[in-house]
């Protein structure tokens, strides 16, 4: 599958160039074309996962985790690493001066000395742009409260290219679009959020996009939100009753919480996949994990399971922005 991805992409690492030394934060920051090269080199990495790169050789990753992570930390932490950097880790911000007070902008301060870049997870959506204030080395949005979780979106999409390679594709004849199903709030979700704005990119491969949520949900998108994706081209369409939509859906997007500030919601125990679910023949299952009640542990030896390869996919996708960021583009093809 990385190889027919890869196949598919004509290279041009000359988009990639205005990522150099610059922040990522949001999908905002990215074109079409530059998530076409990242996934090209994501899928070039993941062709030949155990060749070394040392393209980051010398270089110090500060890996500051202020929440809960398991995926996206260690995925981070290993793409450095694959990429022959080093790395210093905080997962609890109360072992930093934080706990004494100190502000984020002089953490980000000291960060300069220490790092050569910066990824950072933070219950807190300003966190990361009050770090920016002071910051001189690249920063990377790891999930900022409910606003954005850009890498995520980015190992998303590049998850379906991989089942799909045509969908890159522009101007696809309407009987290859897919009709993708997101089970969740896109205006409280940050997964889905940042999804949104990354399949906007690609309007030509989708016939709908449904947004599948409890009713009880009042305000199921953020102000302006919706009014933006059909602006770029979504089809977007809501649902409330998950089995009546399930059988017509080729991607189907379930995300176990809702972020809510610093607290969990579970998100609706009505929302449930199974074995049992009546899922369309060859449709595949994306979820950003970890999992709760809602994806059934008996889905994980079907054909739907694209989860565990999105889960996978993100390592080869960090080291590819990874790569961009921090090294400069004409070094690159030389170690990779
Ligand atoms: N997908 C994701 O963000 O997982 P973690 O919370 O484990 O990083």
């Amino acid at each position: 599958h990385p190889k027919a991805l890869l196949k598919a992409i004509h290279e041009d690492g000359a988009f990639l160039k205005p990522l150099e030394n610059q922040h990522v934060v949001s999908i905002d920051q990215f074109s079409s074309e530059m998530l076409l090269q990242l996934f090209r080199l994501a899928a070039k990495y993941e062709s030949n996962p155990e060749r070394f790169s040392a393209a980051l050789q010398g270089k110090v990753l500060i890996s500051a985790f202020y929440e809960p992570s398991t995926r996206t930390r260690l995925s981070f932490e290993s793409a450095w690493h694959r990429l022959g950097g080093d790395i210093m880790s905080i997962t609890d911000r109360s072992s930093t001066g934080i706990a004494k007070g100190e502000s984020l902008e002089d953490v980000a301060e000291m960060f300069n000395n220490y790092g050569d870049c910066v990824v950072l997870r933070d219950s807190q959506a300003e966190s990361v742009h009050r770090m920016m204030n002071t910051l001189r080395i690249p920063i990377i949005n790891a999930g900022n409260g409910i606003d954005e979780h850009p890498t995520q979106a980015m190992a998303d999409l590049y998850t379906i290219f991989k089942w799909r390679p045509e969908l890159i594709e522009r101007d696809l004849p309407a009987e290859k679009r897919i009709h993708i199903g997101i089970i969740g709030v896109p205006g409280k979700m940050r997964t889905v959020r940042s999804l949104l704005k990354i399949i906007a990119h690609f309007p030509d491969m989708l016939s709908e996009v449904s947004i599948i949520h409890d009713k009880r949900e009042q305000a199921l998108f953020a102000e302006g939100q919706r009014e933006s994706l059909e602006a770029a081209g979504l089809k977007i369409t809501t649902y409330t009753d998950l089995p009546a939509v399930l059988p017509a859906l080729d991607v189907v997007y379930i995300n176990a919480i809702a972020w809510m500030g610093d607290d969990y919601e579970t998100f609706g125990n009505r929302f449930k996949l199974s074995k049992a679910s009546p899922l369309k023949a060859g449709a595949i299952v994306l979820h950003p994990l970890a999992r709760g009640e809602e994806l059934s542990t008996n889905l994980d030896a079907t054909p739907h399971n694209w989860y565990f390869s999105q889960a996978r996919g993100a390592v080869f996708v960090r080291k590819a922005l990874l790569t961009y960021m921090v090294q400069r583009g004409e070094r690159v093809m030389d170690v990779i």
